[in-house]
């Protein structure tokens, strides 16, 4: 893979995996990218700084005074920058970044910047264990940024554990990504449909299901986050909007299927994450239904199917169409029915044990060329694996 002529601001933060910054500079490099690198204080004592610079044939910016830089250190680095990498990002980058701190270079360029920014986490496991140092993660995540690792293994201490850097390969790897996916949907259009519906019985029951829309929310997030412009239809639910989505809250299956029909034509995807009620019932009691005899039915009758719908609507296979299917059994084979039933692109399938609620699922997606299992992660980053899959097919058609 390649950064080709992607300019890269590597920081370096002060811990003994400083030493692989080298590395990754110059495995940066290896993939074409143009390469600054910034350091903290504690950063500079583990690795020198004229190595760096040597490397990147510039000046290194340890200082936020730098009489190098004309203007601020941070404001001209946080504007050239299309990318920044901290590596190693340690306990105490990642939490005074979390909260916004600004008192050194290195933090003072992610305060001020407006790109992606990947954080390669580096430090003892009793650090990486701390409560404080996962809120300090879940609040930069909230603010869109990237991690990758740490990994488990040998540790500078002798020690064995969790703590230990990724690698600059994969660190690499993971930016060469993250580069790929920033901006990679603007001018798109994408129709997300999130939750459960919920059909009414009578004015106080209704039937409903275990869905807490948190995939449709993840999937969302990710396109708006990639330049989409996101128009989200969910059922009810207890989510936070997430930034630059536009939210259209509905109820029943019927509800929703309005407002995706209101929305479609301007869609060039539709992502339905939502697990919409199959059946609702024949009459919904204008009073509450009182308590009768040993047993009761109630007569209902089938909903429309929203996705199948618009797969037999569509021509020259426009919108991109992205099912889910949740199954208790055979996951693949009924996500291949449902390929075919629904005549659509592509379907995220999973078990109905893993699927509801939780921040992390494990699925395997299903086109016309076949199923690719895909390990377990969060519905974040289901989220971009499944909007790769739509920007290639917008891409190729
Ligand atoms: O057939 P099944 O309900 O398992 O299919 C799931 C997929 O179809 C999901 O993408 C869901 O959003 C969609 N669906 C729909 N309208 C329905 C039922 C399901 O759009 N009435």
């Amino acid at each position: 893979m390649s950064l080709s002529e992607r300019k890269i601001v590597v920081g370096v933060g002060g811990g003994i995996a400083a030493f692989k910054a080298v590395e990754l500079v110059r495995e940066l490099q290896r993939r074409n990218a143009i390469v600054r690198v910034m350091m903290t204080e504690a950063g500079a004592r583990f690795v020198g700084p004229v190595t760096l610079a040597g490397l990147t044939a510039h000046p290194v910016v340890t200082d936020l005074w730098d009489p190098q830089y004309p203007g601020e250190a941070h404001v001209e680095l946080s504007a050239w920058a299309e990318a920044i990498v901290i590596a190693p990002a340690t306990a105490n980058i990642l939490a005074r970044a979390s909260f916004g701190m600004a008192d050194d270079v290195v933090l003072a360029t992610l305060l001020c910047s407006d790109c992606p920014v990947l954080f390669a986490p580096a430090m003892h496991p009793r650090m990486w264990s701390r409560k404080a140092t996962h809120e300090n993660i879940t609040r930069l995540k909230g603010n869109g940024a990237t991690f990758v690792g740490p990994v488990r293994g040998p540790l500078a201490s002798g020690e064995e554990g969790m703590g230990r850097m990724s690698e600059p390969a994969e660190i690499a790897d993971a930016l060469t990504t993250l580069v790929a996916r920033s901006g990679d949907l603007k001018g798109r259009t994408i129709l997300v449909t999130a939750g459960p519906t919920v059909e009414d019985l009578d004015p106080v029951r209704f039937i409903g299901n275990r869905s807490t829309g948190r995939m449709g929310f993840a999937v969302a997030a990710r396109a708006a986050a990639r330049g989409a412009k996101v128009v989200l239809v969910a059922g009810p639910v207890t989510l936070e909007t997430p930034p630059r989505v536009t939210r259209v809250d509905v109820r029943s299956a019927l509800e929703m299927a309005t407002v995706v029909s209101e929305h479609v034509r301007k869609a060039d995807a539709v992502v339905m994450t939502a697990a919409v009620a199959d059946y609702r019932a024949a009459r919904v009691a204008t009073e509450k239904l009182k308590k009768g005899g040993e047993r009761l039915s109630i007569d209902l009758v089938q909903n429309p199917d929203i996705l199948a719908g618009l797969g037999a609507a569509r021509e020259n296979g426009k919108p991109v169409l992205v099912g889910f299917a949740v199954e208790t059994q055979d996951v693949a084979a009924g996500a291949r029915k449902k390929l075919v039933d629904k005549k659509v692109d592509l379907i995220f399938a999973n078990h109905a044990t893993d699927g509801f609620g939780g921040d992390e699922n494990e699925a395997i997606l299903v086109d016309a060329a076949g199923d690719q299992p895909l390990p377990r992660m969060t519905k974040l980053a289901l989220s971009d694996v499944i909007l790769d899959r739509v920007r290639d097919l917008l891409t190729s058609r």
